[in-house]
């Protein structure tokens, strides 16, 4: 994964003149371990929104380009509705889409810091996944209206139909085209994307985007995928995360407590476990390195491999009709 460099004393002077009390922000260290933003922890020296010490300076770049900004809207949006509904999450202080001027060539967030890491070698596995379960059914309780978020607005269904053939990442990887294949069929004859049962959805729900300190959850980040949408999608996708860190006990002891805290039914959660199959693809050897850094550095991409072509054969499979 490759970082943007670290924003100038001046980019970050323009910053903290465009927040309430116009604090001096002061570059402290660029965090690794993401694959899609570059985030730089800041100092706030001064007079800080709410009192904050310390803030995360979140650019969608390198790889964001034309996305940003939109990505931008929908991470503060969700950002702020989750909050409203109690989740833990940290404070929106800027936006680079607000009306100030725009310091950075890229789109960016300026969010509250709050103490934690991702942690992914719990000991006691099964309590692990009973927090990450009520952290998802957390969020699953906030209601959102289409007409009160049009940020929010659910993708999933038209970014799937809208693919006439499956592009190069599909067809790269042995079992890309029957995935390609399967989540459409999913979508088309209504398995999953209908209109009912929505509510806010995180959309790239892993224990590598929650924060976590002395065992308990502090915070959920990354919410720059967040929909309106079907939250068995969350379910499946965390799921198959730890299907991949091979922790199957988890996997099932996280969906059981899931059921348990929130009476909801798992109603399409194969068809979700197809789609969020097909995300690592072309190869889930790309998302090594963000694991190496958060704890799991003794993981090698052919173990992931293999345990990624095992979920995939039991999926399709499982959703063969
Ligand atoms: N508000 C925050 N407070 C503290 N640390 C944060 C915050 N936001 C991000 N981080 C750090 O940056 C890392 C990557 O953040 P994330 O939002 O997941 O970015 P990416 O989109 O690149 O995956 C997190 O694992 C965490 O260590
Ligand atoms: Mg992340």
């Amino acid at each position: 994964m490759r970082y943007l460099d670290p924003p100038s004393a001046r980019t970050l002077r323009l910053v903290g003149e465009q927040l309430p009390g116009r604090p001096r922000l002061r570059h402290v260290r660029q965090f690794r371990g993401g694959l899609g933003c570059t985030n730089d922890l800041v100092e706030v020296v001064g007079d800080a929104p709410g009192a904050v010490p310390a803030a995360v300076l979140r650019r969608y770049g390198p790889g964001h380009g034309a996305r940003g900004p939109a990505a931008a809207v929908r991470e503060a949006a969700a950002l702020r509705l989750a909050a409203t509904g109690g989740c833990p999450v940290p404070v929106v202080l800027w936006s680079s889409e607000g009306t100030g001027t725009r310091p950075f060539p890229e789109a960016a967030l300026l969010l509250g810091y709050v103490a934690g890491s991702p942690w992914h070698t719990p000991t006691d596995q099964l309590g692990w996944a009973h927090r990450l379960a009520d952290a998802a059914a957390a969020i699953h309780r906030v209601q959102v209206g289409r007409e009160e978020s049009p940020q929010l607005h659910d993708r999933s269904r038209h970014a799937v139909m809208a693919e006439a053939a499956p592009s190069d990442r599909f067809r790269t990887h042995p079992l890309g085209d029957a995935l390609w294949h399967r989540r459409r069929e999913l979508f088309e004859g209504g398995t999953i994307g209908a209109e009912d049962q929505r509510t806010l959805v995180h959309n790239d729900f892993h224990p590598g985007n929650l924060l976590w300190l002395e065992e308990e959850i502090t915070a959920v980040v990354d919410w720059e995928e967040a929909a309106y949408g079907d939250p068995v999608a969350d379910i499946a996708y965390c799921a198959s995360d730890m299907h991949y860190l091979g922790m199957d006990d988890a996997a099932k002891h996280f969906t059981a407590r899931y059921v348990e805290q929130t009476g909801r039914s798992l109603d399409g959660y194969e068809a979700w476990m197809i789609v969020a199959l097909c995300r690592p693809l072309p190869d889930i050897g790309r998302w090594l390195p963000s694991w190496q850094e958060t704890g799991r550095p003794e993981l090698s991409a052919n173990e992931l491999r293999d345990r990624y072509d095992g979920l995939v054969e039991r999926v399709l499979q499982a959703t063969a009709t």
